[in-house]
């Protein structure tokens, strides 16, 4: 009833009152529950930052090694998730398997249809945070033709992962302490990001009382789209295709500017909401070289990337519309350098988002929040009678 404004991409529409992250995009701040991002992404573990997430407070001692404990006793995915798994193509993209194997925990998990209440909700929660990374790793060992590995639950979070991606069976894998912090890092910087095009869309599906799976799936897809977490792939081959043609930045800047007739953008570049900076891209970009120097690798995409980035930030197109690099910038390049293959960049992001999406998931449900159900401006045909096929 009444009239209907639309706001299209919702620039400008709250969807809900939210406790979970405070962010300011003209002063560049993100803040987790009241901590902000630098802090987090300096002193805290992945896992505390879930837990901050998902239960409001950092965890003391004892709830943390309950927490962590948890999930390490839900590592192991059923057999039969294998199998299905075993199904898809070798050159399947991970983020398409992914969404699909945590779309599949609804079927086997079938009390996850009805609500039960918290308790139940709890130990959904610990399955996702448990099995997300092992079904991830699954896509790597598939692509090089290598067995999987079974968790290695006396691991802290990121090493377990790590090893899963890494080991072999025919030698030592140590998990270097150098490659799980910055793993960890760039976790805790994606953790939670409001409310998203995947957030929202994990609140959207969640409001019609779907389960928690079939929510997270949702979002994984969502997410997948180059314009949101499948943008941290994009900057990689960008910055690749920048280079094998000779590395001249001004000339892919040069094509940004007709974004509209080109049709390409400058991936990495941009932001919905922040107009001064991203703060995580400004952390990412230290680690970046941090890292790249800890473990001895030269990227000579770096290079490129700073190019790119010193040429865009002084040109007049960029400054009018203030774009600068977001959190996909460089985050692709440390993946790389702890040997993440290209193609599971976004299945990264998702590990990282994970977190938040269930937090966004349970206060939606917990603020009991009405089914979402935008309107329209309907601009269709008027009544028109039916003709039968021969005659039209
Ligand atoms: N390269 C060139 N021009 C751009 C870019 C870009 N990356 N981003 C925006 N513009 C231009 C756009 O053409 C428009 O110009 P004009 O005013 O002349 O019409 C203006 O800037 C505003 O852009 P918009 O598309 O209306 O802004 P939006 O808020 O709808 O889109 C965005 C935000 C992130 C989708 C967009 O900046 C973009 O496509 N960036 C590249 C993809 C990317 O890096 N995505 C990751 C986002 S951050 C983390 C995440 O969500 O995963």
């Amino acid at each position: 009833s009444g009239y209907i404004t639309i706001d299209s991409g919702y620039k400008n529409t709250g969807a809900t009152k939210s406790a979970i992250t405070f962010l300011d995009g003209e002063k560049g701040i993100l803040h987790y529950r009241g901590y902000s991002i630098e802090d987090l992404a300096e002193k805290a573990t992945f896992l505390e930052v879930a837990y901050l997430l998902i239960y409001g407070d950092l965890p003391t001692a004892e709830q943390y090694s309950k927490f962590e404990n948890a999930i390490r006793r839900h590592t192991i995915v059923n057999e039969d998730m294998r199998k299905i798994f075993e199904g898809f193509p070798v050159n399947a993209h991970p983020m398409g398997t992914l969404s699909s194997l945590i779309s599949a925990m609804s079927a086997f998990y079938p009390e996850s249809y009805d609500d039960k209440g918290p308790d139940q909700t709890d130990l959904h929660i610990i399955r996702l945070l448990a099995k997300l990374p092992t079904i991830a790793t699954w896509s790597y060992k598939k692509s090089q033709g290598h067995p999987v590995n079974y968790p290695q639950n006396q691991l802290d979070y990121c090493s377990n992962f790590l090893h899963m991606m890494f080991a072999l069976p025919v030698e030592k894998y140590e998990v270097d302490p150098v490659v799980s912090s910055a793993l960890n890092k760039l976790l805790i910087l994606h953790a939670d990001h409001e409310q998203n095009c995947s957030t929202s869309t994990v609140r959207l599906v969640g409001s019609s009382h779907a389960n928690l799976f079939s929510s997270i799936s949702a979002g994984i897809g969502a997410l997948w789209g180059p314009l949101h977490g499948g943008a941290n792939q994009e900057v990689i081959e960008m910055l690749e295709a920048i280079k094998a043609d000779g590395g001249d930045v001004g000339k892919y800047v040069e094509m940004a500017k007709n974004a509209k007739t080109t049709g390409f953008r400058l991936f990495g570049f941009g932001h919905r909401v922040y107009k001064n900076f991203d703060p995580r891209a400004k952390i990412i970009k230290k680690a970046a070289y941090d890292v790249l120097e800890k473990l001895g690798v030269n990227d000579p995409v770096l290079e490129i990337a700073k190019g790119l980035e010193e040429a865009a930030l002084n040109d007049e197109y960029f400054i009018a519309r203030k774009l600068y690099p977001n959190v996909d910038f460089y985050s692709g390049i440390i993946y790389r350098a702890l040997g993440i293959p290209t193609n599971m960049f976004t299945v990264m992001f998702a590990m990282g988002r994970l977190p938040g999406w269930i937090a966004q998931w349970k206060e939606m449900r917990t603020q009991k929040e009405p089914i979402g159900r935008p309107r329209q401006i309907y601009t269709g045909s008027t009544l028109r009678p039916f003709v039968p096929i021969e005659q039209r």
